[in-house]
């Protein structure tokens, strides 16, 4: 049954009609906060308080979620399943945080040992970079690694890289290309040396255009340096599924690394797309942050919906989004570290749920994902916070922070978790007129500023939030976080019965481009193409330096 029709649903929009104000759920719970924190280990923990629920409410969409066989589906992550039909793939990203020694049985093959022994490889590898066994083409250690990647090929690795970059001691520098633009590529060679310079193509189908023309430039700009093709093996190693592309390129199969059809772009950084990762911050660490991964694997599995993090952060979207109607969520890590998070998760969440029909085919009758953006605090605070605050649209905010960091300006951490602390506050209470206007008599204002001042100073509060508070940006610890992020998705898209899985929205666009790239080139005429595209390639071609 979808969504919509559930009647549990429609109990939860009855519900929703008589919503006690966030003042009034904590004047009448002295409970609420405890009752509405829940913990992960003694390291991370999550603080609903603020979103407009109570406990009945998630009770209710607890078991909106039980009768709409989420647990089914939560098994079904763990054990082999078709939760992919229309690429006709499984989707078992889990696996690759599992322990060796655990069994995963994908068409009755255990797939655990292979995750482990291409980690192996990633471990040996890494070890021969680090202590500088493998050399460039002059006899130099690599010091530099430049991934080639998009998409999920780019942003978990370049995101982890970020953030991670306490951790970053193995004195391997990271650098990630993805845009076709070619500044992109050209700023980032700029100031490396060839002769110590590693590419990783990274793409799991080996065909997708940025990456490969990317790929191609790079090839040269390394030939154009050392002047033989036989030494151009020694900088290129490739992450992929597809041997036989990889081969086509030019990069030996021994300096492949592969991952399987079953783990999605966007969940893939645990596999081989993560080898950047374990070069950067060690292959220990890179364990570490998959470790991290399965304990949250752990807690999805086996923990009760009304305590299940990744479960009560999706149903709230539920709630925010299909009950509420609020239609976007604002992410806001305070940490300048995690500053590519919010773009990670924009690929995660809305190339996996921005879906428009049901499994079966069939149209929705319901909102799927909501539009995800943020950014980092404090600085969005002073960009954009003003409409959180009092704009007609309400934001369902999720602020995350760590209360310890490897950076010794401790005052500036106090500052940063204060201002976290004090949006959540303000998003949520407010300042009601007579407070307002209180302080505006107490600063000596005359009646008339006051009256004039007043409307514009008002801060509606009400506005839904939550805080997850870390301990520290561990690898562990961010292994987590990405997990709860990557499990929410899924829970979403379980709920709206929608495949999270699938892309083809993301099709079409690909191929007008390939044909336009032809047209730009003056290869083919324009005319197969609406009047405002032909307008603008006319313009393009007059504009275009000779
Ligand atoms: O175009 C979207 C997409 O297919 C993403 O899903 C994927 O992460 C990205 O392109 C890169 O794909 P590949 O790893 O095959 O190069």
């Amino acid at each position: 049954m979808p969504l919509s029709q559930h009647p549990l649903f429609k109990a939860l929009q009855q519900s929703a009609q008589h919503l006690p104000s966030l003042a009034e759920h904590f004047a009448g719970n002295r409970q609420r906060v405890q009752q509405l924190t829940f913990h992960l280990g003694d390291n991370l923990l999550v603080d609903i308080s603020r979103q407009q629920v109570c406990t009945s409410v998630l009770q209710q969409l607890c078991e909106l979620a039980r009768q709409m066989n989420l647990p089914k589906a939560i098994a079904g992550l763990f054990t082999d399943n078709n939760f992919n039909p229309t690429e006709q793939r499984a989707v078992l990203h889990t696996a690759l945080r599992m322990p060796a020694g655990a069994t995963l049985e994908h068409k009755g093959v255990n797939v655990i040992p292979s995750v482990h022994a291409e980690l192996a490889r990633i471990r040996h590898f890494c070890q021969q970079v680090h202590t500088g066994k493998w050399c460039g083409y002059s006899g130099q250690p690599i010091q530099d690694v430049v991934n080639i990647g998009i998409g999920g090929s780019d942003l978990g690795p370049a995101m982890v890289c970020e953030a991670l970059t306490p951790y970053c001691t193995t004195g391997i520098r990271t650098h990630f290309v993805s845009n076709i633009d070619p500044a992109h590529l050209a700023t980032t060679l700029e100031p490396l040396n060839p002769a110590t310079t590693l590419f990783v193509v990274s793409s799991k189908s080996f065909g997708t255009d940025e990456t490969m023309s990317n790929a191609i430039a790079a090839r040269k700009w390394l030939l154009n340096d050392c002047g033989d093709d036989s030494l151009v093996q020694l900088h290129f190693v490739a992450v992929s599924t597809n041997h036989q592309k990889v081969v086509e390129f030019g990069i030996a199969a021994e300096n492949m690394f592969t991952f399987w059809d079953w783990v999605g772009g966007r969940f893939s950084l645990w596999s081989a797309i993560g080898l950047p990762i374990a070069l950067a911050v060690g292959f220990e660490r890179f364990e570490a942050l998959l470790a991290g991964a399965h304990t949250m694997d752990e807690h999805l599995r086996t923990t009760p919906f009304e305590q299940n993090i990744p479960v009560l952060l999706a149903l709230l979207t539920i709630w925010n989004h299909n009950i509420l109607g609020h239609a976007s969520e604002g992410v806001f890590p305070y940490s300048q570290l995690m500053h590519r998070f919010p773009a990670f998760l924009q690929q995660l969440n809305m190339e996996s749920n921005g879906k428009s029909v049901m499994l079966d085919g069939t149209p929705v009758s319901h909102a799927t994902g909501p539009i995800v953006w943020g950014d980092v605090g404090s600085n969005s605070q002073h960009a954009f916070f003003q409409l959180l605050h009092q704009g007609t649209t309400v934001v369902p905010a999720e602020f995350i922070g760590f209360v310890n960091s490897p950076y010794d300006f401790p005052a500036h951490r106090h500052k940063l978790l204060a201002n976290m602390l004090a949006q959540a506050e303000a998003l949520a209470f407010g300042k009601s007129a007579a407070d307002v206007e209180a302080g505006l008599k107490a600063e000596g204002l005359s009646e008339q500023r006051i009256s004039e001042l007043l409307p514009s100073k008002v801060m509606p509060g009400n506005r839904p939030s939550t805080v997850i508070l870390c301990k520290e940006l561990t690898p562990h610890t961010l292994g987590s976080l990405i997990a709860l992020y990557e499990h929410k998705t899924f829970v979403q898209g379980v709920l709206w019965g929608v495949n999270s899985f699938d892309q083809w929205g993301v099709e079409l666009g690909k191929k007008l481009a390939s044909g336009l790239v032809d047209t730009l080139a003056g290869k083919s005429n324009a005319t197969a193409h609406s009047a405002a595209t032909q307008n603008l390639v006319k313009q393009i071609v007059d504009w275009k330096a000779p």
